[in-house]
């Protein structure tokens, strides 16, 4: 599968022609030790410990949601607008797993010790409704955290910097919906009047092309743009054989900045 081919599948995984694909796709990311070492610092930024109980908001297969449980004591409940990822969630273990929308949540107001979202926001139609909820969700005293990748801090290492400039740009701008919001987390939770905001950055490296071609889709990028008509056909055999000469030489290098928000609702 080009996971790629149409990057808005985990905005809505069940009318992908091949839903089960997507759990796979979480699977091979969350297996890689950059994921699993920034979801156990969120896991520690959530001051999750026995008889809280936290929500999880696009849960995708719930491995995080478990891990937190089982790491913390705490009680974890786990949305997700997918039905396919809900009934994994389940199957795995999960017993508080609902399909839900972020941006509607079934809950009443103060009803959580915390919140979290990881590799959410950027999907989501109104990122400012579903913080909103998660706010409301949450009691006095209670903790956000957010988690992302911001797309306007990638780099490649190809020949022609502004044909690599170009295809990136089309991945945080138009094969996105919000793919360069999370430097703008900390603004958000200040707007809403969240107290003690911190910011962390994790950058991720990829040198591995195998792992940037199965796990980020990176080769396709430039048909992808080409082929919804933001860049010229020749150019996108131009980035694919730059792409392939980088690989060739050893010299392959390309990075992304996660962006950890945290606060707590006064
Ligand atoms: C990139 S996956 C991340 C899943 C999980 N948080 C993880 O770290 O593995 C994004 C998830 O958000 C879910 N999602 C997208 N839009 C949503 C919405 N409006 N409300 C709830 N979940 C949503 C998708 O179904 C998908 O499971």
């Amino acid at each position: 599968m080009d996971v790629h081919a149409n990057a808005h599948g985990f905005t809505s995984v069940d009318t992908q022609p091949r839903p089960a694909e997507w759990v796979q796709v979480l699977d091979r990311l969350n297996a890689e030790p950059f994921y699993a070492a920034y979801k156990q610092r969120l896991n520690h930024i959530l001051h999750a410990e026995p008889g809280k109980v936290f929500l999880e908001v696009g849960a995708g297969t719930g491995d995080a949601a478990t891990a937190l449980r089982s790491c913390s004591g705490a009680e974890v409940v786990a949305i997700d607008s997918s039905l396919t990822m809900v009934a994994q969630a389940r199957d795995r273990g999960l017993r508080y797993a609902a399909v839900a929308d972020g941006h509607r949540l079934p809950f009443a107001a103060d009803r959580f010790d915390g919140a979290w979202t990881d590799r959410v926001l950027q999907h989501v139609a109104e990122p400012g409704r579903v913080l909103d909820e998660l706010l409301r969700v949450i009691r006095p005293g209670g903790r956000i955290a957010l988690a992302d990748p911001d797309y306007d801090t990638q780099v490649l290492d190809i020949d022609d910097q502004e044909l690599a400039r170009h295809v990136l740009r089309f991945r945080t701008d138009v094969s996105l919906r919000n793919g360069s919001l999370a430097h703008r987390h900390a603004g958000l939770l200040s707007a809403r009047g969240m107290h003690d905001i911190t910011v962390e950055a994790r950058t991720l490296v990829v040198r591995d092309p195998s792992a940037a071609d199965n796990v980020m889709g990176l080769r396709t990028w430039a048909h992808t743009a080409a082929a919804r008509g933001h860049l010229d056909h020749g150019d996108a055999d131009r980035f694919v054989a730059q792409f392939d000469d980088a690989v060739r030489t050893g010299r392959f290098t390309y990075a992304v900045t996660f962006f950890l928000t945290a606060g707590t609702l006064p």
